[in-house]
């Protein structure tokens, strides 16, 4: 574990090293034998031949532990927000998003009938500052009653971000986007996938970190990431559950996952509840940013207190550079160059984990400050 080419891993998603974990894997084939699952495919879509018990098993546990009305398992991250945003908002409806949202979210956005605006990356004054003029110069400003933004009820407003961002490792002021959009009536939509097994009791995410989970019209959390297996959910009231079920191509028009899928990711839940390994990943992000403060190049990293740490090296080729510097080291470090990020914020993309240890990590960031 932690060895990717046998090179120390600071890259992979695998936050708490679950993707190689026995004891996952042991449970999930217990479950399939228990279940008389044992077999390759799904064979069909979920609305066909697709569905089995261990779905329902899964989106129960998820429910319960997400504290969640409903939840809907998809295939994949990029496939429950395709579905979710090219299905919810419709023709009319706005939709405002965090400029850094990942391309899955921006994707499902474009393929909606809604009106789409990207606030900065944040950036709370500015959503606020966009909604204002949108909605002012809206054509449907006559027929809005004032106190809601200029707004009526039958146009909804949906904003969006994620609780950790990917390529940051930031998170938002989430309380007051909560705040700002319950007092408007605003849809408030947050995407988990590295906040997951990160943040929360149990890694249950940022929301319920905040006690928020009552109070977000939905939230997506994937399972590729900490969870160390595959698939996505989306969590909401029931009713936007039975309404992405028949409406969310993404989830209709294709195979579902098969039963070892799903049981893989019944048993990473399971094993969340017990599992001592998001106490180790903070303990790690803890000892990574003391390390880094010691040698002072705190300054040069963009602030996160999650399990991704981002250093700034502006220009492609002195970002790949150090990449290649730190994999000489025996460091797996991935550069993230332009245009992924803008000109002048290439960088390197720090990936921390439960299983990284303390002489790793100390390397590590004396390898770092010479890029400094
Ligand atoms: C914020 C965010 N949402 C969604 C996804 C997509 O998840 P998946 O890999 O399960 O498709 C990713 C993966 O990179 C992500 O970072």
């Amino acid at each position: 574990m932690g060895k990717h080419n046998n090179l120390i891993d600071f890259s992979s998603n695998d936050y708490l090293g679950f993707s190689t974990s026995k004891e996952i894997y042991n449970a999930s084939n217990l479950l399939l034998k228990d279940t008389n699952l044992e077999q390759n495919g799904a064979t069909g879509s979920r609305l066909l031949t697709g569905n089995h018990p261990l779905y329902k098993r899964a989106e129960d546990f998820i429910s319960t532990f997400h504290k969640a009305e409903a939840t809907l398992i998809f295939n994949s991250g990029y496939d429950a927000n395709i579905g979710f945003f090219s299905s919810v908002p419709q023709r009319g409806d706005l939709i405002f998003y965090d400029e850094l949202s990942h391309a899955s979210i921006r994707d499902g956005i474009q393929m909606s009938n809604a009106k789409t605006y990207k606030f900065k990356h944040n950036d709370i004054d500015d959503l606020k500052r966009l909604i204002e003029k949108t909605t002012i110069t809206s054509p449907l400003q006559g027929e809005m009653p004032i106190g809601r933004g200029g707004h009526s009820l039958e146009q909804p407003i949906y904003i969006v971000t994620e609780s950790v961002f990917s390529m940051d490792g930031d998170v938002p002021d989430l309380v007051a986007l909560v705040n700002f959009c319950t007092e408007n009536g605003f849809y408030l939509i947050v995407d988990e996938a590295h906040a997951l097994g990160v943040f929360g009791d149990n890694g249950s995410g940022l929301v319920q970190q905040l006690h928020l989970e009552n109070k977000v019209f939905a939230r997506i959390v994937t399972f590729g990431k900490a969870m160390g297996c595959h698939g996505a959910a989306v969590l909401g009231s029931q009713e936007l559950i039975d309404y992405l079920l028949n409406f969310a191509r993404s989830f209709i028009y294709t195979t579902a996952l098969p039963p070892h899928s799903v049981a893989t990711i019944l048993a990473a839940y399971q094993n969340l509840e017990s599992s001592k390994n998001q106490e180790l990943l903070q303990a790690t992000i803890q000892f990574f940013q003391k390390k880094c403060t010691e040698l002072n190049i705190q300054d040069r990293f963009i602030k996160s207190e999650s399990a991704i740490h981002t250093l700034i090296i502006p220009g492609n080729k002195e970002v790949k550079n150090a990449s290649t510097t730190l994999k000489k080291e025996g460091f797996d470090v991935k550069p993230i160059l332009s245009p992924t990020v803008p000109k002048n914020k290439e960088r390197l993309r720090i990936c921390l984990h439960s299983f990284n240890t303390e002489r790793e990590i100390e390397k590590l960031v004396q390898v770092l400050a010479t890029f400094v």
